[in-house]
């Protein structure tokens, strides 16, 4: 399918937003439905230096762009650790499955690999999330631990499990 990864833009507000309410993506993001639609527009509004973010986006037929996915780099300001980021992904639940969430992390840990000479990558994810560890540890982030009862999900407090990238 046809589709490509930039950096964010201002316009993009609207359709990260829809992703991040939607039924098959909210529930692992530590999203929820009801948030609030303007809330992209400050997030967009508010990236900083060492805030790196990039949606995929493809034709949507009528002459724009329909956001598929994102994926945020966000490089952690102390001193000590600036050679370390956070990661945070999502792919839009009709795209899932077809490489885009990959392709997204590729650009972000070329970023981090090429660009910024980062060390350390790292995320947290639900300890059943099993796509998303798959795609992880595939591209070389091990498991550290597990975040006991750390977020909530359908009325159950879940498990998260910690994650890193080094870059050896
Ligand atoms: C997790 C997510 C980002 C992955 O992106 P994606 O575009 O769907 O994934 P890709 O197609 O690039 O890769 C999926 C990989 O997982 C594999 N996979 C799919 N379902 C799987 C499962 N149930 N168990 C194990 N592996 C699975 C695929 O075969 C593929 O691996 P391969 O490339 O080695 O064949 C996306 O599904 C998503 O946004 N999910 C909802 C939000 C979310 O969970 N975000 C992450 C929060 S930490």
């Amino acid at each position: 399918m046809e589709y490509r990864i930039r950096p964010v833009e201002p316009k993009d507000a609207p359709g990260l937003s829809a992703v991040r309410r939607m039924p098959g993506v909210f529930e692992t993001i530590l999203g929820n439905p009801g948030e609030n639609p303007g809330k992209m527009e400050t997030m967009i509004a508010g990236l900083g230096a060492d805030d790196y973010f990039f949606v995929a986006v493809t034709p949507d037929g009528q002459g724009g762009e329909l956001v598929i996915g994102s994926v945020s780099l966000k490089v952690f300001a102390n001193p000590r650790t600036r050679h370390a980021a956070g990661i945070g992904i999502m792919v839009h639940k009709d795209y899932q499955n077809r490489g885009i969430g990959r392709a997204l992390l590729q650009e972000a840990v070329n970023l981090a690999d090429n660009w910024l000479m980062l060390i350390r990558l790292e995320l947290t994810v639900f300890t059943d999330n099993e796509r998303a560890i798959h795609l992880y540890e595939s591209m070389g982030f091990q498991r550290e631990g597990i975040r006991r009862k750390a977020a909530v999900r359908n009325g159950v407090y879940m498990d998260e499990l910690a994650m890193a990238r080094i870059r050896e």
